[in-house]
């Protein structure tokens, strides 16, 4: 498990200049009102390095040069016996480093010492530039000129660190995606829950607690992101979080919703219908979606650019969106025309598919910046993406009535592999074995 860790710091160590200096600091404790904080989540990035999850920590890398190897620091909370008390156990800094295969620990009050020292004749430090440690850097390099006449030197070279880890969080490990694996099921698990549940007369706030109790009775941490439980129309906002609304007989219910397990997401919706059975117009719209939904996953494969997950399933949304009538053929014209005019945004106006990890909208670049047309990256093994198309009807001119009022979304969460692909939330999404759980008491 700490292997893990202390393999990802030495891959980030090679690629580092001779002697030069990386930092991370994880996230800060917010606070949220009177004596509470927000709940306490680490950054993801020092995460990624340390497998530490303490505030208050931040790691030092000091690459190789030809006069000393390379080394690892982490900066954490001092053992404080009466803080221990109130806020609970702390490492500290030797049990840390022990437990954490770190060279070296210090209290973090001493990162502002240590940072300096460490800068002293570094030819270049890496940090999130832009980031939380600018006015820290600043100070260093400060402290370090003050030193001039000793004949040290600050940095003369700052590069965005976060631009190597996007590059190595993109391709998860056996662990992670093992990890994610298990994110998945358990939320899958709690859309299961929700769906059992279901009854026309509830609250949305009702689905919700049934799927953070499968959650947290999982073992989850958190939600990776405000669940969104939409019945009928509120299922055309988006971002919908209110949450509050009475699910009424008839319509349909979206559920967006994921757990973070050991600091890593996952992210699924399923829609249904609040009292079990889909209505005509219903289950067109819905076997639509399911439709573009299989087009996009089967273009879910080592070497295909990421942006073909996006275009199979316009495609096949955009022919459906024709034949249904909610695009006028004399107005629109050919399917090739709805897609090459984007006619069909005014029903889908998201995009269908994006990196998933310790971040629900994970890090890694779509495009190949580097390349001449910036073309769209290749999938590769080991990448994780969310397959998400939808449709949402609301009231308009030309757009039959029996279609309004309607969200629909079927997200999955999805590993490259080798061969193609592996998906892995597994919560029931043809109308068939919807209709068939929800009929079970
Ligand atoms: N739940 C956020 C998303 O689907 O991207
Ligand atoms: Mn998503
Ligand atoms: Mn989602």
């Amino acid at each position: 498990m700490m292997a893990n860790y202390a393999a990802r710091r030495a891959a980030l160590l090679a690629q580092m200049l001779p002697g030069s200096v990386a930092i991370l600091a994880t996230a800060p404790e917010v606070p949220r009102n009177s004596d509470c904080d927000y709940p306490y989540r680490h950054d993801s990035y020092f995460y990624y390095l340390s497998g530490f999850t303490e505030p208050d920590s931040a790691v030092a890398l000091v690459a190789a040069s030809a006069t000393a190897p390379a080394r690892t620091i982490l900066f954490c909370r001092a053992k404080n016996t009466e803080r221990e008390i109130w806020d609970g156990f702390r490492q500290g800094p030797e049990a840390a480093r022990a437990s954490f295969g770190f060279d070296s620990a210090f209290p973090i009050e001493e990162l502002d010492v240590e940072m300096t020292r460490l800068l002293a004749d570094s030819p270049a430090i890496y940090y999130a530039l832009g980031g939380s440690l600018d006015a820290q850097v600043k100070v260093w390099r400060h402290n370090i000129r003050q030193k001039a006449r000793s004949g040290v030197t600050a940095p003369a070279i700052a590069h965005d660190i976060n631009d190597m880890l996007d590059a190595m969080r993109l391709l998860k490990d056996t662990e992670e995606q093992n990890l994610m694996r298990r994110a998945a099921a358990i939320s899958s698990a709690a859309h299961v829950r929700a769906m059992r549940a279901t009854r026309p007369g509830m609250h949305e706030y009702a689905l919700e607690a049934e799927l953070l109790y499968e959650f947290r009775r999982s073992g989850a941490q958190f939600p990776a992101y405000s669940s969104i439980v939409a019945g009928g129309d509120n299922a055309c906002i988006l971002h919908y979080s209110a949450n509050n609304a009475v699910l009424q007989d008839g319509e349909l219910v979206l559920i967006d919703a994921g757990c973070e397990l050991d600091g890593y997401a996952s992210d699924i919706t399923r829609t249904y219908p609040v009292n079990g059975r889909f209505s005509g117009p219903q289950q067109a719209l819905y076997e639509l979606v399911l439709a573009a939904q299989q087009a996009a996953l089967d273009m879910v494969r080592p070497g295909l650019p990421h942006s073909a997950i996006h275009e199979a399933a316009v495609q096949v949304l955009a022919q459906g969106m024709l034949d249904l009538g909610l695009l006028d053929r004399q107005k629109c014209g050919s399917v090739q025309d709805v897609v090459a005019d984007k006619a069909y945004m005014p029903f889908y106006m998201h995009g269908t598919s994006h990196w998933l990890g310790m971040d629900v909208h994970d890090v890694g670049a779509y495009r190949d910046t580097g390349a001449p047309g910036k073309p769209w990256r290749a999938l590769a093994p080991g990448m994780v993406l969310t397959v998400e198309p939808g449709i949402y009807v609301r009231p308009g001119a030309g757009v039959p009535e029996q279609f309004w009022h309607t969200g629909i979304r079927i997200e999955d969460d999805v590993l490259v592999t080798p061969q193609g692909h592996e998906v892995f939330s597994t919560a029931p999404k043809s109308v068939a074995e919807i209709e068939q759980l929800m009929s079970q008491d």
